[in-house]
């Protein structure tokens, strides 16, 4: 038997396992239910959402992503403080994968908690054509609850065939106002499910909003819950005032909620930010026993993740982040590409929004800072818009609110700026790479509002 025979069995004897295959492809989806048939869309693994993907805290996940697209894609895991080369931003942490081609993702998550990925190549497409899903990471000791659920809230914009509206991706209008916005909301990529319950159970439900640019105000009617963790991080549990629950663009909650009610209950998940409320999905109380009569206790915090303890404010590295552009705002033009541009050629080139008077990515960072270095970034909203900023690599806290010093306020990558706010942002910059800073509402991203940091040494 010669050498070469014997090798796929000992590379087999050491136990390489097999990566798990996440694969990019046009796919349809009933997202309209009996009212149209299924939309044409693009998915992971041919579903929408993309499979829950679910690990265990500081295990290492290995992840083949197989582009079957007509595009180029990679996969960004969105919050979790992750090597920079397995980040997934295109050119800035790779190149992006070529159709037909693929690329193995392999990191392992330092953070408990929810999660998600979605590609970092014309995110604006290919998020608005279906393509995310949740990424959960285990708690070692989770906290007892009977199940575990996630709901990933998106808003598509369909045509009154059922399918994707794909004239509209892209639309300037849409670039200078809020994003593109849906005119139809699904939760795992269904409209109006219906969450059976039983009473006395008690859930753990991870809520992600996953819109391009929808921000997103969700209460559960009838029910009283408890956010116990913010963008995957833990907080101290409380319910939160009127049960509202506000999202922006890519940010998460976890809650703990009681099914206290009777068997034939049926209440609605409500989304209030608009006029109207409108029902996004059901909790239906099944017809039977109820699992426990005696309320339970509130909920414990979940347990800490590795963050840092304090944050240095006195020696850290101020930033200001100069938000401008959009319709209704001021600005009479930007550089971009090397050299300055008035607004007319600015939108010719699909550019209105700018940090700092740049639109959209530069040679050189916003920041450069030393690793183990406390960094503060102060944002002024000076738009007429709310916008999103996520950063990557690193979890921050609010430190000051609208010239008001904060307390210890929750850990998040994803902060929401409503229009004229002023936000400072503070971070250990304790991993090294470089890393994204931009608006989550993906129109904006698109059109200018992004940058990047570098942590160095
Ligand atoms: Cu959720 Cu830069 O991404
Ligand atoms: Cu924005």
């Amino acid at each position: 038997m010669s050498l070469s025979a014997l090798a796929p069995s000992l590379v087999h004897a050491v136990g390489t396992p097999e990566p798990k295959v996440l694969e990019a492809r046009p796919a349809t989806a009933p997202l309209m239910g009996d009212a149209a048939p299924p939309a044409a869309v693009w998915a992971y693994d041919g579903k929408v959402p993309g499979p829950v993907i679910r690990v265990k805290q500081g295990e290492e996940l290995h992840l083949r992503f197989d582009n079957k697209l007509e595009q180029p894609s990679t996969i960004h895991w969105h919050g979790i403080r992750i090597d920079n080369a397995m980040d997934g931003v295109a050119g800035l942490t790779q190149a992006a994968v070529p159709p037909g081609e693929s690329f193995d993702y392999v990191f392992t998550p330092p953070d408990a908690g929810t999660y998600w990925y979605h590609p970092h190549n014309r995110t604006w497409e290919q998020m608005a054509r279906g393509l995310y899903g949740l990424l959960i990471v285990e708690e070692a000791e989770p906290p007892a609850v009977d199940r575990d659920l996630a709901l990933a809230f998106d808003d598509w914009r369909l045509g009154e065939d059922g399918q994707i509206d794909e004239a509209s991706l892209g639309h300037m209008r849409d670039w200078s106002h809020a994003g593109r916005l849906g005119n139809w909301l699904t939760v795992n990529g269904v409209s109006q499910p219906e969450i059976p319950l039983r009473q006395g159970e008690r859930l753990r439900l991870r809520l992600a909003n996953c819109c391009n640019a929808r921000v997103l105000s969700l209460r559960l009617d009838g029910h009283a819950a408890w956010l116990v963790a913010l963008d995957g991080q833990p907080i101290a549990p409380y319910q939160p005032d009127d049960g509202v629950i506000t999202l922006a663009p890519a940010q998460r909650a976890d809650l703990i909620v009681d099914a206290a009610l009777r068997p034939g209950a049926r209440t609605a998940i409500l989304e209030v930010s608009g006029q109207y409320a409108l029902e996004a999905g059901y909790l239906a109380y099944q017809s039977e026993t109820a699992l426990r009569e005696a309320p339970l206790p509130p909920p414990a915090a979940l347990p800490d993740n590795p963050l840092p303890r304090v944050l240095d404010l006195n020696g850290a590295l101020r930033q200001e982040l100069l938000m401008e552009g959009g319709a209704m705002g001021r600005m009479a033009g930007a550089r971009h590409k090397g050299r300055r541009m008035g607004m007319r050629e600015l939108v010719d080139q699909g550019m209105v929004w700018a940090f700092n008077g740049i639109a959209g990515m530069t040679e050189e960072p916003l920041l450069r800072v030393e690793r183990g270095r406390t960094a503060v970034i102060a944002m002024i909203n000076d738009t007429a818009w709310p916008h999103a900023l996520h950063l990557h690599g690193h979890h921050f806290r609010v430190v000051e609110r609208n010239g008001e010093a904060q307390g210890d306020t929750p850990w998040r990558d994803t902060v929401l700026l409503e229009r004229d706010d002023k936000a400072s942002i503070a971070f250990l910059a304790d991993n090294p790479g470089k890393w994204m800073l931009h608006c989550h509402m993906l129109e904006h991203q698109a059109a200018g509002m992004a940058t990047w940091i570098e942590v160095v040494g």
